[in-house]
């Protein structure tokens, strides 16, 4: 871990940041920084025992978490879940959506089922907790929207037809919530990230030839790990981003440069 200076300790300091998807990977990265600059996070995920795990790995640094176990595929159990931190905390200051899947399968074996699936938890679960989220912060006139996009939002890569167009409908989810939501004060933004370490990847970083033709198309030479994107996700979560609404900010290394 980084070690934070004391501005940055306090930047999220009396907030409360709800962490959806945030059991693992690049969900457990940014809400571990967000706690560690002072917010009050909430993670929510599918995924009960890794989220009891980096819970307890938190404790440890003495940061106290909650979490909430949900399905963002389910309308009632992500409306249950936003109404009760918003009952516990009387507030949401950030929401950040990480929660995804991802499975290359090429175009022609792609059924409907996978399609489904990958929509339903990638896009339409933002859409289900951004609807629930955001009354709450039209209310309170301020709220920062962080979605978890990729640079599968802009380049396509074969073999993942249902996880790019997932990922180009989050990106204009947050384009169109920048639109309508900023004249209340809410910024929604997205995050591009390259290819990064995490349980999602490693089928892709198993298979040599792919690694291969990818490491090349890295300028930094490296794949990325989750804490390069908790960085540049609190940035956007933060004041320091008042004024930066409907991006999409790519952490991949410059593989798209
Ligand atoms: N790892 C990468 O290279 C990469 C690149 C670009 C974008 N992303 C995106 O970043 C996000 C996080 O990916 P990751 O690599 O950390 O993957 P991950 O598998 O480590 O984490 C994804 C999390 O989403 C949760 N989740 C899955 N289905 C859910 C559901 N129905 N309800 C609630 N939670 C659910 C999982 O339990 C898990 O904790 C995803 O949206 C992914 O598309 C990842």
């Amino acid at each position: 871990m980084k070690t934070l200076r004391s501005a940055q300790r306090d930047r999220f300091r009396g907030q409360v940041a709800l962490v959806v998807g945030g059991a693992q990977g690049i969900g457990k990265a940014i809400a571990a920084r967000l706690a560690r600059e002072g917010a009050q996070v909430v993670i929510s995920d599918i995924d009960r025992p890794m989220m009891a795990h980096t819970a307890r790995g938190l404790a440890q640094e003495g940061i106290s978490i909650m979490t909430f176990a949900c399905d963002v595929r389910s309308r009632r159990q992500v409306e249950r879940m936003v109404a009760s931190v918003i009952r516990r905390y009387r507030r949401i200051d950030v929401m950040v959506y990480v929660a995804g899947v991802a499975k290359g399968v090429p175009f022609v074996r792609t059924d409907e089922k996978h399609w489904d699936w990958t929509m339903d938890i990638n896009l339409k679960g933002a859409f289900l907790v951004a609807r629930a989220v955001v009354p709450c912060m039209i209310r309170r006139r301020r709220g920062k929207l962080v979605f978890m996009a990729s640079t599968n939002s802009w380049d396509a890569e074969a073999g993942l037809a249902p996880y790019n167009a997932s990922k180009a409908g989050v990106f204009l989810l947050a384009k169109t919530l920048a639109r309508e939501l900023g004249p209340f004060g809410i910024n929604s933004n997205a995050i591009g990230p390259g290819l990064i370490r995490t349980r999602l990847t490693a089928p892709f970083i198993k298979d040599a030839k792919f690694m291969h033709k990818y490491k090349n198309l890295i300028p930094a030479g490296r794949l990325g790990e989750p804490e390069d994107i908790a960085g540049p996700a609190a940035f956007l979560a933060s004041r320091d981003a008042d004024y930066v609404n409907g991006v999409l900010l790519f952490v991949d290394g410059g593989q798209l440069a």
